[in-house]
């Protein structure tokens, strides 16, 4: 097995094309020649069940994450649907309370019609997920860093209540790609990926993946990536790989960046705090150190004043670009609360930053005359 690193830089080049490309084409076909006999010679048969580009997409996730295979579906939210989706009827979840908006609000506005309940829990305490806990209780997700306040959670003490109850886990690594963190080796049942951030990595694609550790829980996703049909399409998947290609350099970079940016903030005197897991003042410190590579290209400021004095520092960034999403070359920053919608629980002094590949003296300079207004 080549190192992470080896199998990112040769995404989507197999050396399999019949005229040599060393670059894979694009197969756009939706459907596929059957044999005279009524056999599918080449495995494939229909694009929605199975495309080579995608299949190559999924072999290195699969390889990736460490799995025993994943299915990549048309953005991160049809990948988080599938999971919830092929739960047993009637599944209680627990959630984190701070987590990607969408996913509670998936939980919310439709779980509940499939018959899934779900409750929300302190996932940085261990009593908390324990108390959360039911009989029905088919799946715990998780998200670490979490998205928006950057809550560590301890991914060796989830993996061992989930193991002695029985119970399924997910990860969300949309955050962190298996560069930093790889759930699996913990001992989830799941990762699951939206596309559309770092792993493509230049704001245009869409995109999600489950991987499965598990054959049954592959068989399970695969059965109704094909049902459900909410596949991604041959075109996504190539520049999916092609962004695969550069993830190491990139992320190595934003990372490092985003500790110079956290720790220079951390002594601003309008920020009253830094939430990212490289400081050594942040409460999840000692546990991110554990269990991720670099700590992240995230970054969450909670600054002096509400939800206008956010606004108005946003309103005035040159270089960080205004817009939500994460994971491109480009940084981004966003008064958070305000796109998340009235269940937000995230605070409204809360501002969230994704760090690009910009010189890091010019995002800090930017911060620091935004700050000053
Ligand atoms: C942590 C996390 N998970 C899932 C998603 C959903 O991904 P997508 O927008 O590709 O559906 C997002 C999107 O911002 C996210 O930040």
């Amino acid at each position: 097995m080549n190192d992470l690193e080896t199998i990112l830089a040769h995404a989507g080049c197999t050396g399999l094309s019949p005229t040599g490309d060393l670059v894979d084409p694009i197969q756009l076909s939706t459907t596929f020649q059957r044999g005279i006999d009524g056999s599918y010679p080449a495995e494939y048969s229909y694009t929605r069940s199975g495309n080579p580009t995608r299949s190559s997409l999924e072999d290195i996730l699969a390889r990736l994450e460490g799995g025993h295979s994943a299915c990549a579906f048309a953005s991160g939210m049809a990948a988080a649907a599938a999971v919830f989706a092929t739960l047993p009827a009637h599944s209680h979840v627990v959630i984190p309370d701070d987590v990607y908006h969408g996913v509670r609000h998936l939980l919310a506005e439709f779980g509940t019609r499939w018959g899934l309940s779900y409750s929300s829990a302190d996932m940085t305490s261990e009593e908390s997920i324990l108390a959360a806990l039911t009989a029905d209780t088919k799946l715990v997700w998780v998200e670490t860093p979490s998205n928006p306040q950057l809550q560590i959670t301890d991914l060796e003490t989830v993996g061992r209540i989930c193991r002695q109850r029985g119970v399924t886990w997910a990860v969300d690594g949309t955050w962190t790609t298996p560069l930093i963190q790889r759930p699996l080796e913990f001992g989830a049942n799941y990762v699951v990926h939206s596309l559309t951030k770092y792993l493509s990595g230049h704001s245009d694609v869409l995109g999600g993946a489950v991987v499965s550790a598990g054959a049954d829980d592959a068989e399970r996703i695969r059965s109704y990536q094909t049902s459900a049909g909410a596949v991604l399409d041959p075109f996504s998947c190539w520049l999916t790989m092609r962004g695969l290609r550069t993830l190491a350099v990139r992320l190595e970079r934003q990372c490092e960046s985003a500790a110079a940016i956290a720790s220079h903030l951390s002594s601003h005197p309008r920020v009253v705090d830094v939430l990212h897991p490289s400081l050594v003042t942040h409460v999840g410190h000692q546990t991110a150190k554990r269990q991720m590579r670099l700590y992240g290209a995230m970054i969450s400021i909670l600054v002096d004043g509400g939800a206008a004095r956010a606004l108005e520092i946003v309103s005035t960034t040159r270089v960080f670009q205004r817009a939500t999403s994460l994971g491109g070359t480009e940084s981004l920053i966003e008064h958070r609360r305000s796109i998340e919608g009235p269940a937000s629980v995230t605070p409204d002094n809360l501002i969230r930053m994704s760090i690009g590949l910009e010189s890091s003296r010019d995002l800090i300079a930017d911060l620091d005359a935004a700050l000053s207004t």
